[in-house]
């Protein structure tokens, strides 16, 4: 698959930059390509017609299957660096094209500009934007994995390539709670007097039936999940975990 990163910021080398390719690192499998096209290098010549250059560069835009665009938040909005680059497409031109909408801004206050200006933007040249847009404020760059982590937990399945993603987060999601319920807490091994395997399950609240108790299900469920893992997982070593 290939991925490009368009980036609209007149400043060369930016943190939208910066931003743009680390979700595109994310995004990217094993045999997937990353393109990156920074519009501070190209700004000579967006205004050139006809352009041999313009047309590699928007060709290469227009041929690829995963496009994040992205742009500093100049009053309110993306760049006219990036509006001007979008402008040398006809009608369509970016029809077939899976878009993300990235933008980076000084705060929260602009949060919805790719949403209200960009999106629409990516829309009226036919572009697919299935995912919802990132808006990364500026004092949170240090923050960028965790916000990127949360983003592609709901979204990167929505991208061509990545309907695994989704598979992967429920499982991610199972393993949570598997870890959650064989913890102390749950776990009713220490208590001879308990009947079932795990405590403070609910069969019926609003009639008070069975409240905090162990429910026949929540004990099937964790016990099919234990032998599911002792089946398919490798073999522990016997002193694993324990003190050399
Ligand atoms: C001309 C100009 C206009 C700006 N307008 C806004 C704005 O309206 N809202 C906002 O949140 N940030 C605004 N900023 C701040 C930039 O969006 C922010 O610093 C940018 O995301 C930094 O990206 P960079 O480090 O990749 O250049 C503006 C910055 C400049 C230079």
């Amino acid at each position: 698959m290939r991925i490009c990163v368009l980036v609209g910021n007149p400043n060369a080398g930016s943190r939208t930059l910066a931003a743009a390719e680390a979700l595109a690192g994310r995004l990217a499998g094993p045999d997937d390509s990353v393109e990156v096209i920074d519009l501070a290098g190209h700004a000579n010549e967006l205004f050139a017609w006809p352009s041999e250059k313009m047309d590699a560069l928007t060709g290469q835009v227009a041929g690829s299957e995963v496009l994040i665009v992205a742009s500093p938040t100049y009053k309110a909005s993306y760049t006219g660096l990036l509006k001007s680059f979008l402008d040398r497409y006809s009608a369509f031109g970016l029809r077939g094209v899976h878009a993300v909408a990235l933008m980076t801004g000084a705060d929260r206050g602009h949060a919805m500009a790719p949403d209200v200006n960009l999106r629409p933007l990516l829309a009226e040249l036919a572009a697919s934007v299935p995912t919802q847009s990132l808006y990364i404020e500026m004092p949170k760059m240090d923050s960028l994995n965790e916000i990127l982590d949360d983003w592609l937990q709901l979204n990167a399945h929505l991208l061509p390539g990545r309907a695994d993603a989704k598979a992967e987060t429920v499982a991610d999601y199972a393993v949570q709670i598997l870890v959650r319920l064989a913890s102390d807490d749950f776990l009713a091994f220490d208590d001879a007097s308990w009947e079932g395997v795990l405590k403070h399950g609910t069969y019926h609240e609003t009639k008070n039936l069975g409240v905090d108790e162990s429910v026949m299900w929540g004990d099937y469920w964790l016990l099919d999940a234990v032998d599911t893992i002792t089946q398919t997982a490798p073999p522990i070593a016997p002193n694993a975990g324990k003190d050399q």
